[in-house]
C-alpha cells in the first residue's frame, strides 16, 4: 500500500482551504467486525469486514449529513444567512442533523418534510427524527408529495417579509459544497487504512441523493491521480447501494454530475472514462424508499446481535442487506477486505416499532 498521507496530497490541501464550520467528532472510528466475519465464515467464504462509524459523527445522533453540513453551514454564514431551509421525507436524517447543526451555529432552521413513505402508523409522524427536529428548535412544515416546492416558496416569502435571510440546502445536503464532506471522509479513511496497514478491496455504503457517493468517488479519483499506477490500482472500489431511485440510471447521472462539479470546485482533472467507477447495486430497494424488506430486517438484526451496532430500515439496513447478499452469492473470498461505511439512521428506529418488534 502506497504511503502517501492525505495531508501531503494536492487534494488534501485544496480541501483544507475550503471554508468549514466544525460540527463532527472526527475522525470517526474504523473498526473490525470480528464476530460478524466469524459468523459469516461458518456459512461460506466471506471477506474480512470492517466498519467506518459515520453513525458516530456526534451531532444529535450522528450520521453522514454532519460532514456535509460542516461545509454548508460555513457557506451559509459566509453569505450572511440567518435561516437554513432544507427538504426531506418525514423521517429524514438529513433534516434532523440540519436542525441540530443550526442550533449549534445559531441559525434558524426551516424543514419542509414530505409524506413520501406509504402507509405508516401514527408513530411515524411523531417519534424518531421528527421528534428530534422539534426538540432542536426547527420549524416544521409537513407536505404531501408534489407540494414541497410551493410550500417552501410560501414559507420563504413569509420569512423574508419578516426580515430573515434564507439559505436553501437541497435534500440530503447534496450539492458540490455538501459533498466536500465526503471527499474529506475518503481522505480520513485512507489515512486510517494506511495507519493500520490494511489493504481494502471495496467500500460499500447507502446512496440516495448522491452527495456521499460523489464525494467519496471524487476523493478516490483525486488520490488515484497522485499515486503511481501500481499504487492507484490498490485503491478500493466504491459500491453505492441504491436505496431510493426506482431507475438506477437517475442516481448514476446525479453522481456523475455532482462528482464533476466537486472536482471542478477542487480544481481536479478527472481521468477519461472515470464514469466507469460509478458502481451501483439496486437489488435491496424492494418495493421502494423507506419500506424495509425481510432481508433489511434480517441485516439489522444480524449486525445488532453480532456486534451491537444499530442500522436503520431505510438506508444503512438496506445497504448492509445488499452487502450480505453479495457475500452469500460468493462475490468475495476470505482473502479480501471490505469496509462498510455506516452512514447512520438509527434515530429513526422508534418510528418503525410496528415493523421491527419481533412477533
Ligand atoms: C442514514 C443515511 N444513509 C445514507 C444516506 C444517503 O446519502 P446520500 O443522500 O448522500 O446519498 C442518507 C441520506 O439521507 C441517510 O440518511
Amino acid at each position: 500500500m502506497a504511503n502517501l498521507l492525505p495531508s501531503s496530497t494536492r487534494i488534501g490541501s485544496t480541501l483544507a482551504a475550503q471554508p468549514r464550520h466544525p460540527l463532527a467528532h472526527l475522525p470517526t472510528p474504523l473498526e473490525p467486525l470480528t464476530q460478524l466475519t466469524k459468523t459469516l465464515r461458518q456459512q461460506g467464504p466471506a471477506p474480512e469486514l470492517w466498519i467506518k462509524r459515520d453513525d458516530c459523527t456526534g451531532l444529535a445522533g450522528g450520521g453522514n449529513k454532519t460532514r456535509k453540513l460542516e461545509y454548508l453551514i460555513a457557506d451559509a454564514k459566509a453569505k450572511g444567512a440567518d435561516t437554513l431551509m432544507t427538504f426531506g421525507a418525514i423521517q429524514s436524517n438529513h433534516a434532523r442533523q440540519t436542525a441540530a447543526a443550526c442550533a449549534e451555529a445559531g441559525l434558524a432552521c426551516e424543514l419542509i418534510l414530505t409524506r413520501q413513505v406509504p402507509s405508516r402508523q401514527e408513530d411515524y409522524e411523531r417519534t424518531g427524527n421528527v421528534l428530534l427536529d422539534a426538540l432542536c428548535g426547527a420549524h416544521l412544515t409537513l407536505t404531501e408529495p408534489g407540494s414541497a416546492k410551493n410550500a417552501a416558496q410560501q414559507r420563504q416569502d413569509q420569512l423574508e417579509q419578516s426580515g430573515q435571510q434564507v439559505y436553501r440546502v437541497p435534500a440530503g445536503g447534496s450539492n458540490e459544497i455538501g459533498a466536500l464532506g465526503y471527499v474529506q471522509c475518503l481522505l480520513e479513511l485512507w489515512e486510517q487504512l494506511l495507519d493500520k496497514q490494511l489493504d481494502c478491496q471495496y467500500l460499500v455504503h447507502a446512496s440516495s441523493s448522491a452527495g456521499t457517493q460523489a464525494g467519496l468517488l471524487c476523493g478516490l479519483l483525486g488520490l488515484a491521480g497522485e499515486l503511481s499506477t501500481e499504487a492507484a490500482a490498490q485503491l478500493p472500489r466504491l459500491l453505492g447501494v441504491n436505496v431510493y431511485h426506482p431507475q438506477e440510471q437517475t442516481l448514476a447521472q446525479r453522481i456523475e454530475s455532482l462528482c464533476g462539479a466537486v472536482a471542478q470546485r477542487l480544481g481536479l482533472e478527472l481521468p477519461t472514462n472515470w464514469q466507469s467507477n460509478i458502481l451501483l447495486d439496486s437489488s435491496a430497494l424492494g418495493t421502494g424508499y423507506g419500506v424495509p424488506t425481510e432481508q433489511t430486517l434480517q441485516a439489522i438484526r444480524l449486525l445488532a446481535q453480532t456486534q451491537g451496532i444499530l442500522l436503520d430500515p431505510a438506508y444503512s439496513g438496506k445497504a448492509f442487506a445488499a452487502l450480505l447478499a453479495q457475500i452469500k452469492r460468493g462475490a468475495f473470498t476470505n482473502a479480501e477486505r471490505v469496509v462498510f461505511i455506516h452512514t447512520g439512521g438509527a434515530m429513526v428506529l422508534p418510528a418503525y416499532v410496528d415493523t421491527l418488534t419481533p412477533p
